[in-house]
């Protein structure tokens, strides 16, 4: 059991590190949370119109979860690796660093799952790729990728996946509950927009 309490704080501690906010710091553009909607995301880093350091925001952020949950694997067995993947997550979403004001998960979300069962990663991004190109909307793509997502990793993998990744989906969601609010407001920036209401 106490190797599951490891992989715990090993996930939850590369989990809540906030790249995106470390990221535009360093190049000279302020504090993230001050820009846009105030996510330390890769969405809202590009809003400083900066697209590599959103991509590279992207990136970290993803493999922040993908090697914790693989190292989990690999020591601790299957079971760990999705304990590692819900506390890397809950690391992002709530570093103890930021005060627990962290991100809304997405980035995180398709690196644990690029470790857990790539088909079901795979799924994820075509999704959020479909709805961001035809919304252009970043909050709807992730919020319809993480509800589908459950039923993929029931479908191709089984129940204990599915429910793993669905506490990461409904986590998601409350991270997302004031940009809900907007896409009911019609009110939703879209991709790429400096403004968010
Ligand atoms: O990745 C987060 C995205 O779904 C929404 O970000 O900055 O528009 O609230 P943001």
């Amino acid at each position: 059991m106490i190797e599951y309490a490891y992989a715990a704080v090993l996930a939850y501690l590369c989990g809540s590190i906030p790249f995106g906010l470390i990221l535009t710091r360093l190049a000279g553009l302020g504090d993230i949370r001050s820009i846009g909607s105030g996510n330390i995301g890769a969405t809202n880093v590009l809003r400083t119109g900066n697209r590599p350091l959103a991509a590279a925001t992207l990136v970290l952020d993803a493999l922040k979860a993908l090697v914790p949950v693989l190292v989990a694997r690999a020591l601790w067995g299957e079971e760990a690796a999705r304990i590692a993947a819900i506390f890397a997550f809950l690391g992002h979403c709530f570093p103890v660093w930021l005060g627990f004001k962290g991100g809304k998960g997405v980035a995180v979300m398709i690196g644990s799952l690029l470790a857990l069962s790539w088909p079901v990663a795979l799924i994820f991004c075509a999704v959020w790729l479909l709805i961001a190109f035809t919304r252009k909307m970043s909050s709807l793509a992730a919020l319809t990728a993480a509800a589908t997502a459950p039923i993929f990793a029931f479908v191709i993998n089984d129940e204990w996946l599915a429910g793993t990744v669905a506490v990461m989906a409904i986590i998601l969601f409350f991270q997302h509950r004031t940009n809900i609010q907007r896409l009911l407001a019609g009110t939703e920036p879209r991709i790429g927009e400096k403004k968010s209401a």
